[in-house]
Formats: C-alpha cells, sequence, structure tokens
C-alpha cells in the first residue's frame, strides 16, 4: 500500500482538572478509579501532524519539538500507535507512520502537556489510519495514551466518567469525556503561577500507581471524589463559582494528601507552592473570588472570574518566593476541543464522522 502524502494536523489544548483523576483501576485499559471534572483551556496546546510512511510498521519516526523523542516518552507513543493501528483491521495497514509534534505546554512541568499531547495524536493518528471514530470513541482512544487526554477532546468544562464499575469490557466502554452544561454566564479564567518549569520528578503514570498500592487514604480518596464531581457539575450548571472553587480546592488538597500518605511519600508540593497557596487566601479574605488547584508538579493554578483575572495575576506576580523572586505567571481562558485538519489527499468523509473542530 502507497503512502498518503500529507498527512493529517490535529490540534489540541491542556486542560486542568477541578475534581481531580488521581489512580487507575485498570491500568492496561486507562479506567480510572473515579470520575473527574476539568477546564480544557486556550493557551496550552500541541499541534501534531501523523503521514502514513512508506515503510512497515516498527519503523515509526516522532519527533516533539524539533528533537526525535526517546526513553519512555517515545515508547507510550510507539505503543499508542500500535493500538490505533489495532483498532479496525480492515484499515489498520502495516505502514509506520511520521509523527512530528509541538508543544506549547511546558512539557512535564505538571501543565498536563500528556492531555494536548494524546488527544491531539488520538485525532491525527486515527484519521491518517482511516478510521471513522465519533468524538466518544476519540476520548476513550485519547484515554489510552494518558486518562486526562480523554478531556481535551473537547472545550470548556468537561467531565470524564468513571464508566461501568462492574467489568473491564464494559468500563472501557463506559469511560469517555463529555462536555457539561454550563450556565452561559459563568466566565472564568485561570493564572497559572509557574514554579519549575522543568521536568517532574516522578510521573504521573507510576506516582498513582504508587497511591494505589500504599497510600491508606486512597478508598477515602475514591468515596468522595465521586460526590465532588457530580457536586461540580451541579456547579458549572447553575454558574455558581464560588461553590466550583470550593470543590475544586478542596479536591487539589485531598488528592495531595492521599499522595502524601502513600510510602513512600509522592510529594510534589514545594515551599514554593505554600507560598502561593498563601497568597491565594490572602487574595480571597481580600474579597477576590480565587482558588487554587495542583497536579504532578510545583506549579499552582488559581481559577478565578474573568474580570478578576488582572487583579489575580498581579496577587501572583507580587508574591516573593523562598528562594527569592516571583513566580512567572501565565494566564489562560476556556479553550475549544480537539480540532484535526486532513490533506486533501484523504479519502473523501474521513472527517465527517464528528472528528472536525466542535464549537468552542
Ligand atoms: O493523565 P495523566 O497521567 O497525565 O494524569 C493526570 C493527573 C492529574 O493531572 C494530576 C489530575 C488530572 O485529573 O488531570
Amino acid at each position: 500500500m502507497s503512502a498518503e502524502p500529507g498527512g493529517v494536523t490535529a490540534v489540541a489544548h491542556a486542560n486542568i482538572a477541578l475534581v481531580k483523576y488521581w489512580g487507575k483501576r485498570d491500568s492496561t485499559l486507562m479506567l480510572p478509579a473515579t470520575s473527574s471534572v476539568s477546564l480544557t483551556l486556550d493557551a496550552f496546546r500541541t499541534t501534531t501532524h501523523v503521514e502514513l510512511l512508506d515503510a512497515p510498521a516498527g519503523r515509526d519516526e516522532v519527533v516533539l519539538d524539533g528533537e526525535p523523542l526517546a526513553g519512555t516518552a517515545l515508547t507510550k507513543v510507539l505503543a499508542f500507535l500500535h493500538l490505533v493501528r489495532s483498532q479496525e483491521p480492515r484499515t489498520a495497514t502495516a505502514q509506520a507512520a511520521r509523527v512530528t509534534s509541538t508543544n506549547e505546554v511546558p512539557t512535564g512541568a505538571g501543565l498536563a502537556s500528556s492531555a494536548s499531547a494524546f488527544a491531539a495524536l488520538a485525532g491525527a493518528a486515527a484519521t491518517a489510519y482511516g478510521l471513522d471514530l465519533g468524538r466518544r470513541d476519540l476520548s476513550r482512544l485519547a484515554r489510552r495514551g494518558s486518562g486526562s487526554a480523554s478531556r481535551s477532546v473537547y472545550g470548556g468544562f468537561v467531565v470524564w466518567h468513571a464508566g461501568d464499575l462492574t467489568d473491564p469490557a464494559r468500563g472501557d466502554l463506559t469511560s469517555y469525556a463529555e462536555p457539561l452544561p454550563t450556565a452561559p454566564e459563568l466566565d472564568v479564567a485561570m493564572a497559572v503561577a509557574v514554579l519549575d518549569a522543568g521536568p517532574k520528578k516522578i510521573g504521573s503514570r507510576e506516582a498513582m500507581a504508587a497511591t494505589v498500592a500504599t497510600s491508606p487514604y486512597f478508598p477515602a480518596w475514591t468515596e468522595h471524589t465521586e460526590a465532588d464531581a457530580a457536586e461540580a457539575a451541579d456547579a458549572i450548571a447553575a454558574g455558581d463559582l464560588p461553590r466550583l472553587g470550593e470543590i475544586a480546592e478542596a479536591s487539589a488538597m485531598r488528592m495531595h494528601a492521599t499522595m502524601l500518605a502513600a510510602r513512600p511519600a509522592v510529594r510534589y508540593l514545594a515551599a514554593s507552592s505554600l507560598a502561593v497557596l498563601d497568597a491565594v487566601a490572602d487574595l480571597r479574605a481580600a474579597g477576590v473570588g480565587a482558588w487554587a488547584t495542583m497536579d504532578a508538579g510545583p506549579n499552582v493554578k488559581v481559577l478565578c472570574e474573568g474580570a478578576d483575572l488582572d487583579v489575580v495575576a498581579a496577587g501572583l506576580r507580587g508574591i516573593v518566593l523562598p528562594g527569592g523572586g516571583a513566580p512567572h505567571v501565565l494566564l489562560a481562558r476556556p479553550g475549544p476541543g480537539l480540532r484535526i485538519e486532513a490533506s486533501a489527499a484523504l479519502p473523501a468523509g474521513v472527517l465527517a464522522s464528528g472528528a472536525a473542530e466542535e464549537p468552542a
């Protein structure tokens, strides 16, 4: 079979969980222990191009930000391409792919680069290999690359369902993300205090597994998270930002408490993170609606009303960090879902299945 000239480009944005995903119940199918709720952002995105090569599978080439990918990151991408090729025997050609990706997210800094990366790869690779997937199946596919990527298929507020807990095959079919009904007046933004843009010390996959295996708080975490996800969805539908902010901050603190209780502790919180958490509490005490959340890294993301973004950003830039200096602050607003652009050389109809851009 000949190579498809041109290939497919997909763009996906990062999302930040407001009710966190932390812990899998099935690590092969990437089924989460609980549902989670997130906000897709406009500021951090991944653009990925996939073209098929005149070479057998096994000769895949992966380039990230101009450099050939290596190590565990490469292994994950190759396993994902294999999964895409195995989805549909009719169209799973034995052709290798060339993946070229650009990340506008500081990679590995806890700014959810794997979410935008695997959502973009799912969209570009599935389309390049001629799979006819709707959004729900793209979300399920992206989930297999990185759980949080299932949510970046959609823009704005999103829920990723834990899915059917009774058996893994049913869980696989029912664990996908979808957009949440959102009150039109809910105008939110996020300020990100970047404290360390370097790669994380322990990846989320390994850290989650350690938490599930050794933290005595893990059962309590899963028990409360399902209720938090439902309450966050209610707050989003009602346009109740203070309620959403409270749930989001509590979910982040509980997630970190759960991983701190692992043996040995999984600790992403740094002294500088605590300084930002203090500043967020000070903003609230001064009457500004601001709530903190943190992921698998020391950076702190602050949820606020769109109109308060400048005041929140100024508050964060005014922090004196323990080592001296102030945090670098990035600003974000709600962003769009996955966008897929095929070259003219693709067979007609490949994009007709709901793989086109969703309205922002
Ligand atoms: O999907 P992963 O493996 O990148 O894990 C994401 C974990 C958190 O970012 C900490 C929480 C979340 O729900 O995104």
